[in-house]
């Protein structure tokens, strides 16, 4: 399956589910002075989110252009260093203003990963902020995945907000086990692990407060839901290959790259990591 191919599956499912298929919004975000850069697919919502903005709709899905090379979601310094970092990506995203919550949004993402994509279930892991039970019991009891597999985690990884202020919740993320061949070496058994291993595939968002910039919390009007999944990361896994930069999205521009250089790609680590973050910055140049 292409990238391409991907990014269409997702649309077209979220769309057969009653979503509107929005738009992605531009890289540098109007009327809000507290992004330089869109880093999220709900930065275009966060006033629907507010409850500030109505739309005619309460369901939405995107494939939202990102950059995030600064700030409080900055991935800069590990560009062409890791199989995962990227300036530019694309982040494929559902949301929900005040319609469904967690258990629909676990279904949709459990059957989207594993029914259209075909993903193994036994590979899935996840993970939930350490106090919420009712997401822990609606993946254990109702999906039916075993406790082993689940993680609770704390603020750090499983509290996700945009920036110092703005809408924010706590989150359940999906993860895919790449198997110890991948992973650090040390005995990494879980996505609490920050190596490769556990590759973090989707974060759920479980939207329900508004931090001011005080960090006070004020419950959101209506419990909404927002989505990130990055499509070159689910690419990857799907076309079965270990690093981003090895999917149909990039591995073209550093092969191309590579030969107006008159260099082979894979042949010399140090060069490899000036390809990765050539091809990188093009595509966030672009
Ligand atoms: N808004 C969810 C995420 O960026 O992970």
């Amino acid at each position: 399956m292409t990238g391409k191919e991907i990014r269409q599956k997702f649309l077209d499912f979220f769309e057969q589910k009653d979503h509107t298929i929005v738009k992605s919004s531009s890289l540098v975000p109007e009327n809000d002075p507290t992004l330089l850069f869109t880093n999220a697919g709900m930065n275009q919502f966060k006033d629907t989110f507010l409850g500030v903005e109505k739309r005619n709709y309460s369901r939405a899905a995107t494939c939202q252009k990102v950059v995030r090379a600064g700030g409080k979601h900055n991935d800069l310094e590990n560009v062409g260093r890791t199989a995962r970092h990227h300036t530019f990506f694309e982040m494929l995203g559902n949301f929900s203003f005040g319609d469904y919550f967690k258990r629909g949004v676990i279904n949709y993402a459990w059957e989207f990963l594993t029914e259209v994509l075909g993903l193994d279930k036994e590979k899935l892991y996840i993970s939930v902020f350490h106090e919420d039970d009712e997401a822990f019991n609606i993946w254990k009891n109702e999906i039916g995945i075993s406790e082993t597999r689940i993680s609770k985690l704390g603020e750090k990884e499983n509290f996700w907000s945009m920036g110092d202020t703005g809408p924010c919740g706590p989150c359940s993320e999906i993860h895919i086990d790449q198997g110890p061949e991948i992973g650090c070496g040390r005995s990494c058994c879980d996505p609490e692990c920050d190596c490769d291993r556990f590759l973090e595939l989707w974060n759920l968002v479980f939207m329900q407060y508004d931090r001011d910039a005080e960090g006070t919390l004020h419950p959101l009007p209506k419990p909404s839901i927002d989505t990130g999944m990055g499509l070159e990361r689910i690419a990857a896994v799907v076309q079965n290959v270990t690093s981003n930069f090895d999917t149909d999205l990039i591995r073209p521009i550093i092969e191309e790259t590579a030969s107006i250089a008159g260099i082979r790609y894979k042949d010399n680590e140090k060069l490899d990591i000036s390809l990765r973050v050539i091809a990188d910055h093009a595509r966030a140049t672009t």
